[in-house]
């Protein structure tokens, strides 16, 4: 145990976690501008981000606060005061990342004892995790969750000037803080969160104990946001959720669901509008029919399947069968010929036969995907499917991985293949990592595209007619006479 005095000592509970459904939600309002001292006004900080985009949204807020305290950013871990991991608990391998980045970090802790080196994000939010840092790392400052992002400023100060160590990470929360400061990662992408937390329980999922109770955010709160952000020239937004399609399931005033909203945000003057990530359970035909409207609806729907095979799909706790997703992406179909549609798959799930295997083949070939994350089953403690038996080895998982990856970049190529010759309108993001001359950027159907051009066109919605499709991006030419 660490010799430091620790001043805030709470610790998360799995099983804590798991309660909820009764608890209502609260939304607490922040005053703006916070009544923050400037604690960091002479100091540095650095901010590492590891997790999904509701990871990268958290992190634009604790930007926000941090910057409110006056510290400035660094990218010189020599030169950092404070050093801040924001981190994701999803799969093993990402956890191992984390832990070797501390590994890492000690150094520097060496050559200033006065640096503070803070663990935030999902991780804390697991026992076994705030076990490990406390025994196993005590050089870690601070340790704070998903929960009390808004108590940051409160937290900085104690391990700053206090010297004490801060470990504080709720379990039990079931609130939403609007008006807290943010610093965007982007200049004309922006994500707004429309919810928090997620009830669904997928059996080898463990956002549901890191993130806690789905809550909806009100929608005039975010329609304002994105009226502000499409006012400040922002071109596109991404709606965030862990299950977009139970939007507003949790409202008890109203009767106001996705379909609802996306109607609402397509009369608004932001140009492109995305969305993830959807479930096929709840996705509704309404759904469908308002995102056929088009206008500023991108056709991209990520709809993660898992799997193929209705007996490890009904062990996933996913609520749906092969059938009945493959009748909503003919629904998809039906009314967005032109859609694209991506998702996410996990192989090796605890007792996934050969036959199983198969099925999920057999779904992925016939749902024309245009792209997937792929995953082997990683087991994570406290979730229910960690127990469940797995008999197959890890090289029978990695060949089924290696296996389907071959199938859906085939569908990568064949979903790029049919922009060929045409003229498709690009938001151009930057230029491209590895050619300064060459830019990049995506296409309605989220297509990366590379093309000569102005850096002058970074920021804006061009034309541009595509030469060549590659397996992983497009090749294009800027088409000014448009
Ligand atoms: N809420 C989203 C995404 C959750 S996490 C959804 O329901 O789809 C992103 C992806 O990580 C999941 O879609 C799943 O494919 C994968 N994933 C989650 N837990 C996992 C685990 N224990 N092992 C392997 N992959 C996992
Ligand atoms: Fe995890 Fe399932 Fe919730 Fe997605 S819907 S975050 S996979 S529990
Ligand atoms: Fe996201 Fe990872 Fe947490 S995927 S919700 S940062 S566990």
């Amino acid at each position: 145990m660490s010799e430091l005095y620790e001043k805030y000592f709470k610790k998360p509970s799995i099983k804590d976690a798991r309660k909820r459904k009764t608890r209502t939600t609260e939304t607490i309002h922040v005053k703006t501008p916070l009544n923050l001292k400037a604690i960091g006004h002479d100091k540095k900080y650095k901010l590492m981000t590891y997790g999904c985009q509701g990871n990268e949204a958290d992190s634009e807020t604790m930007r926000g606060i941090i910057e409110r305290l006056g510290f400035t950013e660094t990218d010189a871990e020599t030169s950092a005061d404070i050093i801040i991991l924001n981190t994701c608990a999803i799969r093993e391998n990402a956890e191992n990342r984390i832990f070797g980045e501390l590994g890492r970090l000690k150094q520097y802790k060496r050559t200033n004892p006065d640096l503070i080196l803070g663990v935030a994000g999902c991780m804390p939010q697991e026992e076994k995790v705030v076990d490990k840092l406390l025994k196993s790392y005590p050089y870690v400052d601070l340790i704070f969750g998903t929960h009390n992002i808004h108590k940051l400023p409160e937290y900085l100060e104690t391990a700053l000037y206090g010297k004490e160590r801060v470990v504080e990470v709720f379990s039990d929360e079931g609130q939403i803080v609007e008006n807290l400061p943010r610093i965007r990662d982007h200049l004309h992408k922006a994500y707004v969160n429309i919810m928090y937390g997620c009830d669904e329980f997928c059996t080898y999922c463990i956002v549901p104990y890191t993130r806690g109770k789905e809550r909806s955010r009100d929608p005039k709160h975010i329609i304002d946001e994105v009226n502000t952000l499409a006012e400040a020239g922002y071109q596109e937004v991404t709606l965030l959720g862990q299950n977009v399609n139970s939007y507003g399931r949790d409202f008890t005033d109203k009767a106001y669901r996705f379909a609802d909203l996306l109607e609402d945000l397509n009369k608004t003057s932001l140009p492109r509008l995305r969305f993830t990530t959807s479930h096929p359970k709840d996705f509704d035909e309404a759904t469908v029919k308002v995102l056929a409207k088009g206008g500023n609806l991108m056709p991209h729907i990520h709809l993660p399947v898992q799997s193929g095979s209705d007996s490890v799909l009904k062990k996933m706790n996913r609520k749906y069968t092969k059938a009945s997703y493959l009748e909503l992406v003919k629904t998809i179909y039906k009314y967005i010929p032109e859609a694209s549609i991506t998702t996410d798959i996990i192989v090796g799930f605890p007792g996934e036969t050969e036959a199983d295997f198969e099925q999920t083949l057999d779904l992925v070939r016939q749902s024309r995907f245009e792209g997937a994350f792929t995953f082997v089953f990683s087991a994570r403690e406290g979730t229910p499917a960690a127990k469940y038996a797995d008999h197959t080895d890890i090289k029978t998982k990695k060949a089924r991985l290696q296996t389907l990856n071959q199938i859906i970049n085939d569908g990568y190529l064949l979903g790029n293949q049919r922009f060929e010759g045409k003229v498709v309108n690009v938001l151009v993001d930057g230029v491209s990592k590895n050619n300064p001359e060459i830019l990049a950027g995506y296409t309605e159907h989220n297509k990366l595209v590379n093309f000569k051009g102005d850096k002058t066109l970074i920021g804006k919605i061009v034309p541009v007619q595509i030469d060549e499709a590659k397996t992983w991006f497009l090749k294009g030419t800027y088409h000014e006479s448009r």
